[in-house]
């Protein structure tokens, strides 16, 4: 395996992976790690390219994070690329000034001025759409640098010979309209070259678990399956190499949707080939998950009730099973939101990150995003049933009932309100166009009138949206038609009286309620 050529240095933005992310898109493997981690790494390895996150700090601030100490900032080791946070923190280290200009403050999109005769921007239209997000931003260059692209003030600098470069906004957020371009130049002048692809990282995905399991002296490993594509396509993947070895196991929780329990079967049994998964294990545990959940309708607290009971079910299906390993089939954003990423800030608590278990816990999938764990059950040749599966969070309904406490009742009510919706878009062929649709029941109650009669019920929430990554989503905007077809199926249940319907993007909403 070749040598990793960019280090990405994590100073806790949430779009950090998403840098890494876009890099694997354009063919390039890197690491990303949190400065403090940086100097031991280099004593090791010389990349050809660094890049520096954002982050949520500014420069002025105490206990602001810093350069790594060993981090060579003259451009003779290695080319470097700032980003926002990252760009005032080498200009303000190299002599420059950070300020907080009133006219200079861009939060979402922006439009700016390039110097298109930098190799940066090489392609890129003069006028170009980007996303930045700061309040901070360089007010004076260092010595020898100069602006290379405008927006409110310099919305990009590089040094003398083009070795150190800064960008103020972010090139690998989706909204950005050319910014894949921009930091696929990035490693054109750094001289990167192509090393990443799907059947590569199947293998070492592989590789790394059996290693870890070989050494060990219980070589039995319990898998969490949900149906999902990430767990599934993690059991499809580690099932030719682990073989007997291993067990998947499967929570019927209560808070699945409709059909969910079937599909999981099929997908993790029929669909891979009962050859493959031999050991499929079906726990059912509903009293337990909602006599403890019903006690609390803030989001945090629910999460963190699913997680004591999850974690105590596997927990004794590891001794049942006198297994060595717990394998779950977390990806970069769950671990990125949890707050366990390098410095991110915590977004919510994932019910499977962060878990203190008494055997090893292994996430081979921690570094990949949902498109890329679809790709590689795409090269698996997995079912379309699999690979183009929509999203559901591990907590399932128990999140869709907001603001009221969870019973079996409005589990039910959420659960038949989902399948109903999901009917309509599949019906109207619109499943295809969005990422993910999520129904809640909402806390509200409010007046109606049914057959002449008042009626005092509940109200639904619906939202879609489209994503490429969950890092950042658009609110997906129905027709007038579908949205009364929705509203019309809802309110049939006597229950229901009012429908709302949800377009907040993310940020500032997250996908989920909760
Ligand atoms: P948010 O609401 O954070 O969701 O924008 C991003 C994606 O993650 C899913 N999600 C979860 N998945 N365990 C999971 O397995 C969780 O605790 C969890 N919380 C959110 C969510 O459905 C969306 O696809």
């Amino acid at each position: 395996m070749d040598k990793i050529q960019v280090l990405i240095v994590d100073y806790g933005s949430q779009y950090t992976l998403v840098i890494g992310r876009t890099l694997r898109e354009l063919g390039v493997r890197s690491v990303i790690l949190p400065p403090k981690k940086v100097d031991a790494w280099l004593k090791n390895n010389t990349p050809k390219a660094v890049i520096l996150s954002g982050s949520n700090w500014s420069v002025h601030n105490e206990g602001a994070p810093e350069l790594p100490k060993s981090l060579d900032i003259t451009g003779k080791k290695y080319f470097i690329l700032g980003i926002c946070y990252g760009m005032q923190l080498l200009a303000y280290k190299l002599g420059g000034k950070v300020d907080r200009p009133l006219l200079h403050r861009e939060y979402g999109p922006a439009l700016v001025s390039i110097n298109t005769k930098h190799q940066l921007f090489n392609g890129v239209k003069e006028k170009t759409e980007v996303w930045a997000s700061h309040g901070d931003t360089v007010t004076k260059l260092p010595k020898d640098f100069t602006s290379i692209a405008v927006s409110g003030g310099i919305g990009a600098m590089s040094n003398k010979d083009g070795k150190i470069l800064g960008i103020q906004f972010h090139p690998e957020v989706s909204d950005t309209k050319e910014g894949k371009k921009i930091l696929q130049n990035f490693l054109n002048i750094s001289g990167c070259k192509k090393d990443w692809n799907p059947l590569n990282l199947i293998h070492e995905i592989q590789k790394e678990v059996l290693d870890i399991v070989s050494s060990s002296k219980k070589q039995n490993v319990v898998l969490g399956v949900s149906g999902g594509v990430d767990s599934t396509t993690l059991a499809a993947i580690l099932a030719p190499v682990l073989k007997d070895k291993l067990i998947c196991v499967a929570i019927n929780t209560g808070g699945l949707r409709a059909n969910e329990l079937e599909e999981l079967k099929e997908n993790t049994t029929s669909a891979l080939g009962k050859k493959l998964i031999k050991n499929l294990k079906i726990i059912n545990t509903e009293e337990e998950f909602i006599k403890n959940i019903n006690t609390t309708i803030d989001g945090e607290e629910k999460r963190a009730k699913f997680r004591s009971v999850y974690k105590r079910i596997f927990e004794e299906q590891i001794k049942k099973y006198n297994a060595g390993f717990i394998v779950q089939g977390t990806l970069a954003t769950d671990i990125i939101e949890s707050g366990k990423a390098g410095e991110s800030a915590m977004i919510k608590t994932h019910h499977n990150v962060g878990l203190a278990w008494e055997v090893d816990d292994l996430h081979p999938l921690r570094n990949l995003f949902k498109y890329e764990v679809r790709e590689l059950a795409r090269v698996m040749k997995l079912p379309k049933a699999v690979y183009e599966r929509n999203p559901f969070p591990g907590p399932g309904l128990f999140l869709r009932v907001v603001g009221t406490p969870v019973s079996k009742e409005n589990i039910k009510l959420v659960r038949e309100a989902d399948k109903t919706v999901r009917d309509i878009l599949e019906k109207n062929n619109i499943t295809k166009d969005i990422s993910q649709v999520i129904v809640a029941l909402l806390g509200i109650n409010s007046v109606g009138v049914k057959g002449d009669e008042r009626v005092y019920g509940h109200s639904l929430a619906v939202r879609a949206v489209q994503t490429v990554d969950f890092m950042t989503a658009k609110g997906y905007y129905f027709s007038q038609n579908i949205m009364d077809e929705i509203t019309s199926a809802l309110t049939k249940h006597k229950g229901i009286v009012r429908v709302f319907f949800d377009m907040t993007p993310k940020p500032p909403a997250t996908t989920e309620f909760e």
